[in-house]
């Protein structure tokens, strides 16, 4: 093991494409991009919300650009990236033009991937892969979405979806989106669950927090929520080999799941539904490790190992066995330095808690794992290099 060379691989990291950006430029309600004049100086913003704090934020070309996004993965030493659209998708577009242009930014996708170098190092690989979109709004026939997936696994590059937590309108626990998660659990897709809406924003309060408050809690309770509401429905029953991937190490899931477990348990309408303690299912889960703390990882990973327990009765709860299902991530190109800097400290606090877990900081191999083993494995590109 020590002589052979590991990839890093990030799981989270998004681009605008152009003709996304292009779409966004056209509007004026959010999501928009807009020009900004302040004093002499003109900037692109993105908003992405109504009534977001700050104006929304700065936007360049690291938002679209591919070079960009290759020299900040050389920068910080990373090998591979799986791409996704950013936020919010497709979510507030009509029907038929939702179907459109989920069809030409997957093809645009799969263009930037195809032709990106070879990851070096790595024979057969790619240094860009991707998240695909679906055309997830109402009033969109459950059959074409249906076509979109099966169109969306004939592209090579494309690896998964990206989804936010809306699904046609009515949220993940909508069964109208059985046939849906049907198809991506056929196709292998990997679902990419990421938020967007955050929480009511009154809960902020009317200080100025910049966006401390929306990013920090309101994107983790949102997933939280929304992965919850997708667990009580019992779609992890119905669909056990359906691989769903949650963004921000799945918020607060793990911190409550015992807590949520035991309101189960206590609940008449509820108490009976699901086949498994809620616990269990936290280990049919993947996770990004896009916690920024190292204390933090090895709880969600303990928590995920744990989920055994709930299965056999047993088991052993260890951080190593739940590392397995916890991958590397950056969310660039968000969370920028202030300061001009050649390495951002949010990538550079993110590589240092995956090194530094309590109970993982001394197994290398484990460490591999989280940082690029366990993205190759799970969008089965890992017999492509070790074989
Ligand atoms: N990270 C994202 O993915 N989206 C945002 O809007 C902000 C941070
Ligand atoms: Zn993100």
């Amino acid at each position: 093991m020590a002589n052979i060379r590991h990839p890093i691989v990030d799981v989270h990291t998004h681009v605008y494409l152009p003709q996304y950006a292009a779409e966004l430029r056209a509007r004026t309600s959010a999501p928009r991009i807009l020009n900004w004049t302040n004093g002499v100086k003109t900037e692109e913003r993105l908003l992405i919300l109504d009534g977001e704090p700050s104006g929304g934020r700065p936007v360049g070309p690291q938002y679209w650009d591919r070079d960009e996004k290759l020299e900040f993965m050389r920068r910080h030493g990373i090998n591979i990236s799986f791409v996704s659209s950013a936020n919010p998708w497709l979510d507030f577009l009509p029907a038929d033009r939702a179907q459109t242009l989920a069809h030409e930014l997957n093809n645009n996708l799969e263009e930037y991937c195809a032709t990106s170098p070879p990851a070096e190092g790595f024979s057969g690989l790619k240094t860009l892969y991707g998240f695909g979109l679906l055309p997830l709004v109402p009033d969109v026939e459950v059959s074409a979405i249906v076509q979109a997936i099966e169109y969306l696994k004939s592209l090579p590059h494309i690896r998964g979806i990206i989804m936010g937590t809306k699904g046609i309108g009515k949220g993940l626990d909508d069964s109208a989106l059985d046939p849906i998660w049907d198809a991506i659990q056929a196709a292998r897709l990997v679902v990419f669950i990421h938020p967007h809406y955050g929480v009511d924003s009154t809960a902020f309060g009317e200080n100025d927090n910049g966006h401390v408050l929306p990013l920090a809690l309101g994107f983790p309770f949102e997933t939280t929520i929304a992965i919850t509401r997708l667990i009580l429905s019992g779609v992890l029953d119905r669909f056990p080999d359906l691989r769903l991937l949650l963004a921000h190490s799945g918020g607060a899931l793990p911190q409550l799941s015992s807590r949520l477990a035991s309101c189960i348990q206590h609940d008449p309408i509820v108490a009976n539904r699901l086949k498994h303690d809620l616990r269990y299912y936290l280990g049919q889960l993947y996770f990004d490790a896009v916690a920024y703390g190292p204390e933090e990882l090895t709880f969600v990973s303990r928590t995920i190992s744990r989920a055994s327990a709930f299965k056999n009765g047993g088991g052993t709860i260890d951080p190593v066995v739940g590392s397995s299902r916890l991958l590397f991530g950056t969310d660039h190109p968000f969370f920028p330095p202030l300061e001009a800097s050649q390495k951002w400290p949010s990538v550079e606090s993110n590589l240092a808690a995956i090194r530094g877990m309590p109970g993982v900081d001394s197994k290398p191999e484990h460490q591999a794992n989280i940082l690029g083993l366990n993205a190759l494995r799970l969008f089965d590109l890992h017999d492509q290099v070790y074989t």
